[in-house]
């Protein structure tokens, strides 16, 4: 996607081979910064502080983890302790486990002498191979946009929460894909964004990437959208996810489950794109099997933002002493989901759903 049009990937390798270079999202929307990952604890570092977040962009950034790791050391110890302090760096998003599987399963049988070159090969596939997914999650969602009339006025309302967009994928996004090409396509198209606290990737990630792509969009608080939902403004909701289970659970930022809960309610699809590695076919019970991340009461207490002079400050919201608790995702049953948007196409949120468009996974059961 374009930047004040240049083109632009999250992540990519630097002109010296090694370095892998991405956006620092930490900074967005106030500051447009490119940072440097010259180590794989560089790139451990940026996945837990979330200067690349967004589940497969974390799966991409730790299979340039994993490159960087063999370019400092490329023996069977170098291997272990890259997978290792990787698989730490954040627990939800399995995309970060199947690209650290994918890459040890290449790259444990090599020569210590080939694991370098195949480590960052690999590592630029998975980015190439997620911008492509992407793409046709996109198509793939314009379908289902397509069939939908307008509730209120002369646009279709989308509702979108936290930031599956380009941002947070290697290119194009996941739920904001069929949104962009719907765009695109000269369908009259406006995006609801919820805030997203506490981190506010909504706010912050999902409506800079939409106003840079012109997408017409309104940033709202939270809790607005089951109001807007039962006054018709939403025609469907749309989303991510980190993890979704091989029956069709769907783990995601916190928040989305009452999103569904709201569009249940009041009749409204709910969609979940999705790649193929956010498919967790070892699990099944999204609500006793996914570890969610507890993260730091910080980001609850304390809130960054844009003075009048322009200048970026952190200031605290809560009265001194008040604890603040910070799970970080939620999950949302199949029941909840209207449908899933994957490259392969459109599925139920079930088993038999997604083996009908995965059908080699049967045998995993
Ligand atoms: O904590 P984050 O910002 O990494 O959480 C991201 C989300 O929840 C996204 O909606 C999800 O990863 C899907 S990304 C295509």
């Amino acid at each position: 996607m374009k930047v004040d049009g240049k083109p632009y990937r999250t992540i990519w390798l630097g002109a010296d081979g090694t370095t892998v270079q991405a956006i620092d999202q930490t900074l967005l929307p106030h500051k447009f910064v490119v940072r440097d990952f010259r180590t794989m604890e560089d790139a451990e570092k940026a996945i837990r502080t979330m200067i690349v977040r967004g589940a497969p962009l974390i799966g991409a950034a730790a299979a340039y983890g994993m490159a960087l790791a063999m370019a400092a050391d490329p023996s069977d110890a170098g291997l272990k302790r890259g997978y290792d302090v990787l698989m730490a760096s954040r627990p939800t998003a399995v995309n970060l486990r199947w690209a650290l599987d994918d890459l040890r399963a290449l790259l444990s049988p090599l020569a210590r002498g080939k694991r370098r070159d195949a480590a960052y090969k690999r590592a630029a596939e998975i980015c190439d191979e997620d911008a492509d997914i992407c793409r046709r999650i996109g198509e793939n969602g314009l379908g289902l946009i397509r069939k939908l009339k307008p509730r209120s006025g002369e646009r279709i309302n989308a509702l979108t929460h936290c930031n599956a967009g380009w941002l947070a994928t290697v290119d194009w996004g996941t739920a904001l894909s069929p949104i962009y090409q719907a765009h695109d396509a000269g369908i009259p198209i406006h995006v609801w964004v919820d805030e997203t606290r506490p981190r506010n990737q909504g706010a912050s990630l999902t409506a800079w990437e939409l106003s840079k792509h012109g997408v017409p969009h309104t940033v709202i608080a939270d809790n607005a959208g089951g109001h807007l939902m039962q006054h018709g403004k939403v025609d469907f909701c749309i989303v991510g996810t980190d993890r979704t289970t091989r029956r069709g659970d769907v783990c995601n930022k916190i928040g989305t489950y009452l999103k569904a809960l709201a569009a249940h309610d009041n009749g409204v699809p709910f969609y979940v794109g999705l790649p193929y590695p956010t498919i967790d076919w070892t699990i099944s019970d999204g609500h006793r099997e996914i570890p969610i991340e507890e993260r730091s009461p910080i980001e609850v207490s304390r809130m960054a933002g844009r003075t009048a002079s322009g200048e970026v400050v952190a200031v605290d919201i809560l009265p001194e002493g008040s604890p603040a608790a910070n799970p970080a995702f939620d999950v949302t049953p199949a029941r909840l989901v209207t449908a899933l948007v994957t490259e392969r196409g459109v599925c139920p949120a079930s088993e038999a759903g997604l083996l009908s468009l995965y059908p080699e996974q049967a045998k995993a059961a």
